[in-house]
């Protein structure tokens, strides 16, 4: 009979490589955009109320083509760097979609950071005018990621690096020994802005750290932290606004304050990824633009990262260390 598996973040990173992640993410975009993922927005469990500053995000999905249902249940823990743990934990649950069956709990640390880093890779491909000059404002764990997949998939000549703490930035560019870029560790956001052709904020700041002003014609801006991240006059000037999942990312992220101020409408979105990434809707059209992306995060392509590890295990005669059954037989 079937068997649950227990899979543990070791294990996922034995049987999946970066960029077999950062494909998982870009065929998921594709089947969004051709209909072929269910995936409600996700809801945020906020236990700050009740005196612990952390939440969750629930994140349920099907996608067809993989014949595969589940949950990603990811959050930020504000006291877990003080202990040397990330600040964003991950689990997963892959369901069988006809009957329920545990097919597998999964940590989703590793994956949940690859597809994290995958999106502006992604994002990249279909919007940037010029990758040469690329600035991170938010040099931790994720912005690492972030760097690591879209240098697989992108000539980079100069990396910039911003951050309040200029510890995590001599950390950051610490990480990359190996670059094959310049790395310039910048002391304030407009030195890291000006000039830049894309800039990825991704920090727990709630706060405008990019200013229209500092922007030049042809960049791509792409914010990716849980709060505000950019001054209102770049949604209100840049020439195009894209996102990755509307539905839920005018209610967090970047765009939330704005949308609930009404600067932002979904109206004001030109089109979601997805439907960029499955050619229903062109991406970047004109070189000179500049377009600013929200990419909040969707839960699916972590389940398809997800199925590929499992569906690796079986392959390898993976017995599972539990077994789960509805129905109460052994
Ligand atoms: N969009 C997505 O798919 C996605 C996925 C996971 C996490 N996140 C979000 O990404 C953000 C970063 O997560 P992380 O795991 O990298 O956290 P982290 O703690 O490892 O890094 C955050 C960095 O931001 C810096 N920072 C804070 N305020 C700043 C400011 N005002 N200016 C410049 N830098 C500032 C901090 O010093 C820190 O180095 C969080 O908001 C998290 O919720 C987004």
């Amino acid at each position: 009979m079937d068997r649950s598996l227990v899979i543990t973040n070791a294990q996922v990173q034995a049987h999946v490589t970066l960029e077999e992640a950062i494909e998982c993410v870009e065929d998921t975009w594709r089947w969004h955009g051709e209909g072929e993922v269910v995936m409600p927005p996700k809801i945020t469990t906020d236990m700050s109320e009740k005196g612990i500053p952390n939440w969750f995000n629930s994140m349920p999905s099907y996608i067809h083509p993989l014949d595969m249902a589940g949950i990603k249940v990811v959050g930020g823990y504000l006291e877990n760097p003080k202990h040397g743990l990330p600040f964003i934990r991950s689990n997963l649950m892959l369901l069988d979609p006809h009957n329920g069956r545990l097919r597998a709990l999964m940590c989703g640390d590793w994956i949940s950071d690859a597809r994290t880093g995958a999106q502006p890779a992604i994002a990249m491909k279909y919007l940037a005018a010029r990758t040469d000059v690329l600035t991170v404002i938010g040099a931790g764990q994720q912005a690492y990621y972030c760097v690591s997949c879209i240098a697989r998939l992108h000539h980079i000549r100069q990396l910039r690096v911003c951050d309040i703490r200029p510890e995590a930035r001599a950390r950051f560019a610490a990480r990359f020994p190996e670059a094959d870029f310049e790395i310039v560790q910048c002391a304030t956001n407009r030195e890291g802005c000006e000039g830049a052709d894309v800039i990825i904020t991704i920090t727990t700041a709630n706060a405008p750290l990019v200013e229209e002003a500092w922007c030049k014609p042809g960049c791509l801006v792409l914010t990716m932290g849980s709060f505000t991240e950019t001054a209102d006059d770049v949604a209100l000037r840049f020439d195009k606004l894209f996102i990755d999942h509307a539905a839920q990312g005018l209610h967090r992220g970047n765009f939330k304050e704005m949308a609930d101020r009404g600067i932002v409408t979904r109206d004001s979105i030109e089109a979601e990824l997805p439907a960029v990434v499955c050619g229903r809707h062109p991406g970047r059209t004109n070189p000179e633009d500049r377009i600013l992306c929200e990419l909040v995060g969707m839960g699916s392509p972590d389940l398809c990262i997800a199925t590929r590890v499992y569906r690796a295990l079986l392959k390898e005669g993976c017995q599972g260390v539990l077994s789960i059954d509805m129905m109460g037989e052994e």
